[in-house]
């Protein structure tokens, strides 16, 4: 997966070439339309679907996309039917060059410029497909099977095989956990100007313009980035679980410098006091991440920020976070018992904080040096 860290608010990206650089394979009007109203009306929707929602404001586009399970519900259709507009379009556009290394000879086979190398892509097709024409007949024969609107892919999957596949509307193959290397937009916008409703034509057409330097650039990256780039990596904390703070001392009792407990902290959670009816936790949140979206149904919960920014939301139920307020170091947070509650850090810095259960929450003892 190819994270160009594209954040809120997303740009339309100028074309890398002149509207009229594929000609006479794909015409100036139809790249006109295609780039400056179709994707720009997707780059306008997403962002006006995640205006109101800052704590998302610095996910790249593909951790929404990829972990859109995690996007209020009022939100997540519209994002991922724009994100996804904006990523597979940003794909489709960068992968067609004015001077295509992979054109036809006039035997009819493909040569100028192909890398023959071990490990190049044109290597690894003909060894996944047989040849490259036969790569290239069952990815045009995919191509034609979109029923409606959607894309036909070729993509590296986590074991590192080569496949063809397609999605339909504006979905991704990110949720597939699919690697993309190429991408053709078979939307009839993307041809009908031209080829009517010859889908067929605009195929071969687009061959001729594929690029195949831009393939072989994201079949690189995705031999070695197969894995999704998350939210943030949470491991990071584990190995530096700090040895001054022990665990639990509680129910005897215990005085103690909570802020600098709190800031010494280096998990996600530790238990540094349970008693009967209350208990005190550590936490520490990694950029990009969150707490998590949960309910405590019988008892109240405190929260104060040491260090680090974000955003806490809460609300009746998990789909409606109707309560949405930035915090701060020195922030103090009150949860209600039966309220829906998520604390996102959008910070650059881990957000260290500690947490007051009444009753307690979590067994004597806890540690979690990572949150899962
Ligand atoms: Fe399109």
């Amino acid at each position: 997966m190819h994270d160009n860290y594209d954040r809120y608010p997303f740009e339309l990206k100028p074309l890398p070439y002149a509207y009229n650089a594929l000609q006479p394979y794909i015409d100036e009007k139809t790249m006109r339309l295609h780039h400056d109203k179709h994707l720009a009306a997707y780059v306008d929707n997403l962002n006006a679907a995640l205006a109101d929602y800052p704590a998302f404001h610095h996910w790249s586009l593909e951790q929404l996309l990829y972990y859109s399970d995690r996007l209020p519900e009022k939100i997540r259709t519209a994002v991922l039917h724009n994100g996804g507009g904006v990523y597979n379009h940003n794909l489709y556009f960068a992968g067609l060059a004015t001077q295509n290394p992979v054109r036809q000879s006039s035997k009819g086979t493909k040569t100028a410029r192909i890398q023959t190398e071990e490990g190049s892509l044109p290597v690894a097709l003909s060894a996944q497909f047989g040849s490259l024409e036969a790569f290239k007949d069952k990815f045009k024969a995919k191509a034609l099977s979109v029923f409606g609107s959607g894309y036909t892919w070729l993509v590296v999957s986590g074991t590192g095989e080569l496949s063809i596949v397609n999605t339909q509307n504006q979905e991704t193959v990110l949720p597939l956990e699919l690697c993309p290397i190429m991408l053709v937009d078979v939307w009839e916008h993307a041809y009908y100007l031209k080829n009517y409703n010859v889908r067929a034509d605009y195929i071969d057409n687009w061959f001729m313009v594929a690029s195949g330097e831009a393939a072989e650039e994201n079949y690189r990256k995705c031999l070695q980035f197969v894995a999704p780039p998350l939210p943030e990596p949470r491991a990071a904390a584990a190995h530096t679980a700090s040895a001054a703070i022990k665990t639990d001392y509680g129910p005897a009792p215990f005085v103690t410098d909570i802020q600098k407990a709190t800031l010494a902290n280096d998990t996600y959670r530790t238990a540094l006091w349970t008693g009967e009816n209350l208990q005190l936790t550590l936490m520490r949140i990694e950029p990009g991440d969150d707490i998590g979206l949960e309910v405590h149904e019988d008892h109240d919960q405190f929260l104060r920020l040491e260090e680090g920014s974000g955003v806490v939301q809460m609300g009746k139920a998990r789909d409606a976070l109707d309560f949405q307020e930035s915090i701060y170091a020195d922030s103090a947070i009150f949860v209600p018992a039966g309220t829906w509650h998520n604390l996102t850090n959008t910070g650059k810095a881990p957000l260290k904080l500690y947490s007051i259960y009444a009753p307690p929450e979590h067994p004597r003892g806890t540690v979690q040096k990572s949150k899962k």
